[in-house]
C-alpha cells in the first residue's frame, strides 16, 4: 500500500503482474447476460459483469415524447442512463446529473449509428439503462445490455454493439478496469465496437496515454469486445432457442 495524504492507495499490480482481483492484464471480469427479463418492455436484458449489475429496457419504435423532438425523416433514439442511489458506495443523489446526461448522449449517438432510423420516421426508439450496482465500466455494461435489449425487441440494426473500458494501471495497459483501477489508475478509455464493420461508435478517454499505449489499448479493447460479442449472441440464442419456448411445436 502506498499513500497520498491520508488516503491509502491499493497496489494495482503485484510482483507477478496480477491485478487486485487476480486477473491478468488481458482478462475480462466474469460476464453474464440474460435477455428478455422484463415483461412490460418490448425488449430487455440484464447484465452482471464483475460487480456491475445493469438493466436495459427498450420500447419502440413508438410515438415521440415530448412531441417537439419528432423528426420527419427518421426515428429519434433516446437513451436515458440512470444510476440508482443505492448502486454506489456513497449514496448518489437521485436524478439526472451532468454525468448521466453525458453518458445518455454518447450512448444515444452510438445506437443511432447502427439502427435503421430512416425506416421509422416520426417515431422514437427509447432505451432505458438502469445501473443497479456499479463498479466501473457501467456505461459499457449499459451499451452491452441495451444492444441485447434492442435485439430482443426485434428492432433491426446493423449489428450488436459490444463495449468495454481499457485503461492504464501501474504503467500497464489493462482490459476492463474495476473501480480501484478506474479511481487510482492513470487512464480510462471506454469504447464500443460494431464488429461487422470494425467501426468504433463510442470512444472516450480520461487520463493520459502515449500514442503507442493508445494503439495497444485500442487493440486490446477490440479483442475484448469480440469476446463480449460472443456472450451477447449466446444470450439471444438462449432466449430464442426452441427449448426455451414452452409451447413451441404444440398444436392447438
Ligand atoms: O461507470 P463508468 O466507468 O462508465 O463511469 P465513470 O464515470 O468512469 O465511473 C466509474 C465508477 O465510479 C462507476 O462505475 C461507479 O462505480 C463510481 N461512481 C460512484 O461511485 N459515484 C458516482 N456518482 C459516479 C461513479
Amino acid at each position: 500500500m502506498g499513500s497520498v495524504g491520508a488516503k491509502e492507495i491499493p497496489q494495482l499490480l503485484d510482483s507477478n503482474g496480477k491485478r487486485i482481483d487476480g486477473r491478468g492484464l488481458e482478462d475480462l471480469r466474469p460476464l453474464k447476460i440474460e435477455a428478455g427479463v422484463l415483461r412490460r418492455a418490448d425488449g430487455s436484458a440484464l447484465v452482471e459483469w464483475g460487480e456491475n449489475k445493469v438493466m436495459a429496457a427498450v420500447y419502440g419504435p413508438r410515438e415521440v415524447h415530448p412531441r417537439h423532438l419528432q423528426q420527419t425523416t427518421k426515428a429519434v433514439v433516446q437513451c436515458r442512463y440512470n444510476m440508482a442511489s443505492f448502486s454506489v458506495d456513497e449514496r448518489k443523489r437521485p436524478g439526472l446529473d451532468r454525468r448521466s446526461q453525458e453518458i445518455s448522449k454518447v450512448i444515444s449517438e452510438a445506437f443511432e449509428s447502427v439502427l435503421f432510423v430512416e425506416e421509422y420516421p416520426r417515431t422514437s426508439i427509447d432505451i432505458y439503462i438502469e445501473v443497479l450496482q456499479a463498479n466501473a465500466g457501467t456505461r459499457c455494461a449499459g451499451v452491452v445490455a441495451a444492444s441485447v435489449a434492442l435485439a430482443d425487441a426485434g428492432i433491426p440494426m446493423v449489428d450488436l454493439i459490444p463495449a468495454v473500458a481499457v485503461g492504464k494501471v501501474a504503467g500497464k495497459i489493462a482490459l476492463d478496469l474495476k473501480k480501484e483501477e478506474d479511481n487510482y489508475g492513470e487512464a480510462d478509455l471506454p469504447m464500443a465496437l460494431v464488429p461487422r464493420s470494425g467501426r468504433l461508435v463510442l470512444l472516450q478517454m480520461e487520463g493520459h496515454m502515449t500514442r503507442e499505449e493508445l494503439a495497444q489499448a485500442l487493440d486490446l479493447g477490440v479483442r475484448g469486445c469480440l469476446q463480449i460479442y460472443q456472450v451477447q449472441k449466446e444470450a439471444l440464442r438462449t432466449r430464442y432457442s426452441l427449448e426455451s419456448v414452452p409451447s413451441a411445436g404444440v398444436e392447438a
